[in-house]
């Protein structure tokens, strides 16, 4: 049988209650408030796409932000989630291409992502796609649970391509 197929969407403030679904699926007490989300896809200087799957059932989504370090446009992911029932299909390296794309398009030099130290699917995700774990972020997600931060240079060729 064919495995179920997904396609990448911009995702939107109309999608705002399936994904906070999904982000306390994925991230239980951890998970961004309905407020938080509902901001980050209003917020302009902000970037969404959701994965969904041929029968139109939401399978994942991500969110990033453009800011400004130090002068540079960096682009920082603020959440992905895939649902437990649709991983290891490639969809989070789908969304993390997608938005990459769209960061290098509006002159990100670099991404920057935080990530616990513990969590292997998503350290071996972003290692498979370039990061590099800069630094060790301690407490950053409450007492003893410590976080790396991770960075991926956009390369020249991305740049010049846009
Ligand atoms: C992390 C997460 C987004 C990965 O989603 P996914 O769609 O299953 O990932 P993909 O199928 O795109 O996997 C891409 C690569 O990541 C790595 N990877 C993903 N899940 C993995 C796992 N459970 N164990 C080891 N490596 C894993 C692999 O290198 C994989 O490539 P491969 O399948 O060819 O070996 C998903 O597990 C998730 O939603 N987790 C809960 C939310 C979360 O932790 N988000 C990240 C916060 S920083």
């Amino acid at each position: 049988m064919a495995s179920p197929e997904f396609r990448i969407e911009r995702a939107g403030p109309g999608d705002l209650r399936e994904l906070h679904e999904l982000e306390v699926k994925c991230f239980g007490k951890d998970a961004y408030s309905k407020a938080t989300l509902r901001f980050l896809l209003t917020d302009s200087r902000c970037i969404s796409f959701k994965a969904v799957m041929d029968d139109g059932s939401l399978a994942g989504f991500i969110i990033g932000r453009l800011e400004n370090i130090g002068g540079k446009t960096v682009g920082r992911i603020y959440t992905i989630n895939v649902d437990p029932r649709f991983r290891r299909m490639g969809i989070a390296k789908a969304l993390m291409k997608k938005i990459e794309a769209e960061f290098a398009a509006w002159g990100c030099v670099e991404i920057i992502l935080e990530v616990a130290v513990d969590n292997r699917p998503a350290l071996e995700l972003y290692r498979s796609l370039g990061f590099k774990f800069t630094r060790l972020l301690k407490d950053y997600y409450g007492p003893g649970r410590h976080a790396y931060e991770a960075k991926k240079l956009l390369s020249e060729s991305i740049i010049r391509s846009r």
